[in-house]
């Protein structure tokens, strides 16, 4: 059951996404070379305190092993949902940063990946692609589109530049839980759930494309998903909002 937001309500998950927002504008800027990921961790947890919000992610439990960690750290080859440790971040590095909140009963979720210090083209290229991406599914979250609409620009944006899609995992609904009705998938499959966007919408799209295959295996940690090749994945995410004047992106500051 899809759940539609109020104006108010929107204006709460706005909040909840901003103090995401801000928090990933201060985490980007404390990834160097010699940072450790639990570092991350610790800087996010205590700017959410601080800002009056909770964390999303600790705790939560979908299977055996509770999430252990405020943030998501997935360095070069990790997809999403890297554990943060003792890890040090080196030069060349690419560092997904995955980060949520819960701020007056609703929740905030974004993410972005940084370069650490000089990088690559072609981990240059496929965070600018994966980037893109996004911003071409938020394109077609107009009310009216299909949840196909989104999931076929994001999909065409990655592969046309010769990348793959992730397709284990899906963007989601977000609102007074961190995933509601309906999934978001980075790839349009015959037979898919395809509601139709109505204003009151609240979703959050998430690409995570693989400059090689798709495919991915998850770590004995019960968490961190890492590409089967070995080679390069990045993860940009934006909670968005359906509305009469278009896509509404509620975890955007300027410039990022
Ligand atoms: N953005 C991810 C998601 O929406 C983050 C989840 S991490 C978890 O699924 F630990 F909460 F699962
Ligand atoms: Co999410």
């Amino acid at each position: 059951m899809i759940l539609l937001k109020s104006p108010e309500e929107l204006a709460l998950m706005h909040k909840a996404n901003m103090i995401v927002a801000e928090i990933l504008e201060e985490l980007a800027a404390a990834v160097k070379p010699g940072v450790t990921t639990g570092e991350l961790d610790r800087l996010a947890e205590d700017l959410t305190y601080r800002k009056g919000a909770r964390p999303a992610f600790k705790g939560y439990k979908p299977h055996d092993v509770a999430y252990p960690k405020t943030l998501c750290v997935s360095v070069n080859e990790e997809i999403v949902h890297g554990i943060p440790s003792g890890r040090r971040l080196k030069p060349g590095d690419i560092v997904g940063l995955d980060f949520g909140v819960v701020y007056q009963g609703f929740y905030g979720d974004a993410a972005r990946t940084v370069p650490v210090g000089k990088i690559s083209d072609r981990a240059e290229r496929l965070l600018r692609v994966t980037r893109a991406a996004l911003y071409a599914g938020i394109e077609r979250a107009q009310v009216g589109d299909r949840i196909s609409d989104i999931a076929h620009a994001v999909q065409q944006t990655a592969e046309g530049a010769g990348f793959s899609v992730v397709t284990d995992f899906a963007g989601h609904g977000i609102g007074r839980s961190l995933h509601e009705d309906p999934q978001v998938p980075n790839y349009v499959r015959r037979g898919m759930p395809n509601p139709r966007l109505q204003e009151g919408m609240a979703l959050a799209i998430e690409p995570m494309i693989n400059e090689g295959v798709s495919e991915l295996r998850i770590l004995d940690d019960g968490w961190t998903a890492v590409t089967a090749d070995g080679k390069l994945s990045a993860h940009f995410e934006h909670s968005i909002a359906i509305t009469a004047r278009g896509p509404w992106i509620l975890s955007e500051v300027a410039n990022v």
